[in-house]
């Protein structure tokens, strides 16, 4: 049995979580600095640093009370090394280092992209490999393939505005706040999804995406339709949005004979988004996954189990291993 304290702060959360074997939660804390960047609309990255700083010693306080545990139980500690903000990397870096030291267990440092891919596992250990993950946050939507642990082929990535960078600015325009995902997610139960003809670009063309023009035909609808309803136009643009997410997520999955789609990143805590994409796997007969929202945004325990499955391969990182704003997955050619 191993017991991994996992840490993450790669953007605006403060996360502390216990995980035993990489599928049990003991605990799963998580501090959002939402109010402190709201009025700016937007993250501020050195108010996100500050507040790692003062948040993180008591969210793993927090975390290992949940759990029930103490410095003798933890086996192994991991940290979020990249991509992300740089002074926010680097407080639950060096606070994993310092316990690592500390504490005398190993330290492992965890690519932020591949903890979200791993989010899935921990609810749905048994699912089946190769699967389609879309991976759809603030800073990346990328269709992946994983073929088996450690395995990772890029299928298809947005060419300019991530899906979550597109939801956060429409909303913006619209007046709506930040974060602007889920505003508009809740705005558009109460508007008609079909009232705009929003197209994405590239919707036909190949995996890649490409969501700046998007907001481009948002602004300008507006602009020349001033009394539409704020309601009509986030549920179209999100209807939009979703489409073509989950089109190119069916054709990925034909392409790759995948056994599943799985969903990951803080858009896929989207209702429509989560509703089709079980729609398309119903119709393509094949495992539709949907990790649970917390799970989907920005957590440690997908960090915890990603450091499990991780040191099995390649056993723990070096004490000196920096964090890396522009990490990468190591993907695969084919
Ligand atoms: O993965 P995440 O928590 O942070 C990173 O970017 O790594 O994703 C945050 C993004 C934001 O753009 C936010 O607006 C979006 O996820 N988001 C949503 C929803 N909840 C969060 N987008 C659409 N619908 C939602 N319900
Ligand atoms: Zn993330």
């Amino acid at each position: 049995m191993t017991t991994v304290l996992g840490i993450e702060t790669s953007c605006d959360e403060t996360a502390a979580a216990i995980v035993v074997d990489g599928r049990d939660v003991l605990a799963n804390v998580v501090s959002s600095q939402i109010d402190l960047h709201a009025r700016y609309g937007g993250v501020v990255p050195e108010i996100a640093g500050r507040a790692h700083e003062s948040l993180l010693t008591p969210v793993v306080a927090e975390a290992m009370v949940e759990a029930g545990v103490t410095d003798h139980d933890i086996d192994l500690i991991a940290a979020t090394h990249g991509p992300g903000l740089i002074g926010s990397l680097l407080i639950g870096v060096s606070a994993a280092k310092a316990l690592s030291l500390g504490w005398n267990v190993p330290f492992i440092g965890i690519n932020h992209h591949e903890a979200h891919l791993y989010a899935a596992l921990i609810e749905e250990p048994e699912l089946e490999f190769p699967l389609v993950v879309m991976l759809v946050s603030g800073g990346h939507t990328m269709l992946i393939e994983f073929q088996d642990h450690g395995r990772y082929r890029l299928l298809g990535a947005t060419l300019d505005d991530a899906a979550g960078e597109a939801f956060d600015k429409v909303a913006r325009y619209l007046g709506l706040g930040y974060p602007g995902g889920p505003a508009i997610d809740q705005l558009s139960q109460q508007g008609n999804p079909q009232a705009i003809k929003f197209t994405p670009p590239m919707r036909n063309d190949g995996l890649n995406f490409s969501f700046s023009g998007l907001k481009t035909a948002v602004v300008n609808y507006v602009r020349q339709h001033p009394d539409v309803e704020t309601a009509d136009v986030a549920a179209s643009f999100q209807a939009a949005v979703v489409d073509v997410l989950t089109h190119k997520a069916r054709r990925a999955a034909q392409e790759i004979g995948a056994t599943g789609i799985c969903l990951a990143g803080g858009v896929a805590a989207n209702s429509e988004l989560r509703e089709k994409t079980l729609d398309i796997c119903v119709e393509e007969g094949i495992q539709g996954f949907l990790p649970s929202r917390a799970m989907c945004t920005d957590n440690a325990a997908m960090v915890a189990a990603t450091a499990w499955w991780r040191m099995r391969s390649e056993g723990p990182s070096p004490l000196d291993l920096g964090a890396d704003p522009n990490l990468r997955l190591p993907f695969i050619d084919s």
